[in-house]
């Protein structure tokens, strides 16, 4: 067996997933990705996009744990309303579906300023943002989603829009271009970013504010589930509603598509009531288990233990085991194995923690008896 793979790359692979990030190259938070066919994905799919818009909380009293946060938000805010001013640019960071969307409309509501929403992607030439800088209302709050997307020269732009609410806007081409400057009235950016890790500094520095959003403690999911349930008008009791919580990956969006596929088993197999046992046998069916592992993560776990003894082992390797792309190994199941303690990326390659052998049910070889390649064709 090859191990040759192994060197390097736990090092190497994130700095090159951020470097095509970058460059809007493929990634595992973008929809349409293999992320967004999951159940447990995290990227909005489709469906979650209709029906988001009808569960998002609507103001920050709604709005459900993060704490800090919204006890940091509340104060610019307040303050912002007492000075009759406009409030100061808030940057959000958080892994997708942990409510960045949902915090920019509650801080647009929170200052009655009406909303623009808009995203890096979108505005590839300085002039795309030129043209919605010079449209804004006085107090209107930018909302500027995936902003660690945008082109440089818009980015350079937004530096000077941000500081002194003006741009310059090139007119003519050549040698014969002027830059004329246009007064913008004051507004509030609001950029949100799931890699804030690739922001300029001198970006990053412009905002007055930054709301790192941690994932949900369980406790919060519930809530999430209570609330969106009571919207969706579905009945689920306290232990059904902490079954599906568990499986979400300290993730709303995720505890929200769980719900709804809870809520079409109950229709279908039972009276519409959800409770522990119709949860339970709902996400067995959809093949999430009891942590929020769906069919690809348990597949690289079980590849990882059954078949090289825990590691380590290559990426490669391990992706060919369970008969995946390298990419989808490590940019969709790894990430959350590795931030529940299952997996390790480690220097010699991918490692099994004995959390992952318990969780699996399984047996970890015996200390020091020799190697897991042993193991393999031993007992
Ligand atoms: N604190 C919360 N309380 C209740 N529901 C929430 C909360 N945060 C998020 N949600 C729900 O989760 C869903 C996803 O949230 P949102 O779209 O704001 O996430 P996001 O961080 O913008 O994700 P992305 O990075 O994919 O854009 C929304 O439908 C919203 O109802
Ligand atoms: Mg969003």
């Amino acid at each position: 067996m090859n191990w040759d793979d192994t060197t390097g790359e736990a090092a190497s692979g994130q700095a090159a997933a951020d470097a095509a990030e970058r460059l809007g190259g493929p990634g595992a938070d973008r929809p349409g990705g293999p992320e967004a066919e999951r159940l447990v994905g995290a990227a909005a799919d489709g469906e979650d996009q209709a029906v988001e818009a009808a569960l998002r909380p609507k103001d920050l009293g709604e709005f459900i744990g993060q704490e800090k946060v919204r006890e940091q938000l509340d104060l610019v805010l307040r303050a912002a309303r007492a000075r009759g001013a406009t409030a100061d640019h808030v940057l959000l960071s958080g892994a997708p579906g942990l409510g960045k969307t949902t915090l920019s409309m509650i801080i647009a509501a929170e200052m009655g300023a009406p909303i623009r929403i808009t995203s890096g992607p979108a505005i590839q030439h300085a002039g795309d943002l030129a043209a919605i800088l010079s449209s804004l209302q006085e107090g209107e709050v930018l909302f500027l989603d995936e902003i660690h997307r945008m082109s440089r020269p818009a980015e350079e732009m937004l530096y000077m829009a941000m500081e002194d609410f003006r741009v310059d806007v090139i007119v003519g081409k050549g040698p014969g271009a002027t830059a004329i400057p246009l007064e913008l009235p004051p507004f509030t950016l609001v950029g949100a970013t799931t890699r804030a890790g690739l922001l300029p500094p001198p970006l990053r520095d412009r905002f007055g504010f930054t709301a790192h959003m941690e994932f949900y403690e369980p406790a919060e999911l519930e809530r999430v589930v209570h609330r969106s349930a009571l919207l969706l008008d579905v009945v689920i009791d306290a232990e059904g509603a902490a079954e599906i919580a568990g499986r979400s990956r300290g993730t709303p969006r995720i505890a929200n598509r769980l719900l709804r596929r809870v809520r079409d088993y109950a229709q279908v197999k039972a009276d519409g009531v959800i409770n522990r046992e119709i949860a339970g046998a709902a996400l067995r069916v959809y093949e999430v288990d009891g942590r929020g592992l769906d069919r690809l993560d348990r597949a690289v776990l079980a590849a990882l233990l059954k078949l090289f003894g825990g590691g380590p082992v290559g990426l490669s390797t391990l992706a060919v085991a369970v008969g995946e792309e390298r990419e989808t190994v490590e940019e969709v199941a790894e990430p959350f194995l590795v931030r529940e303690g299952l997996l390790a990326r480690t220097p010699r390659g991918r490692v099994a923690t004995p959390a992952a052998w318990a969780h699996l049910g399984l047996v970890p070889p015996r200390q020091g008896a020799g190697t897991g390649q042993q193991d393999l064709f031993g007992s």
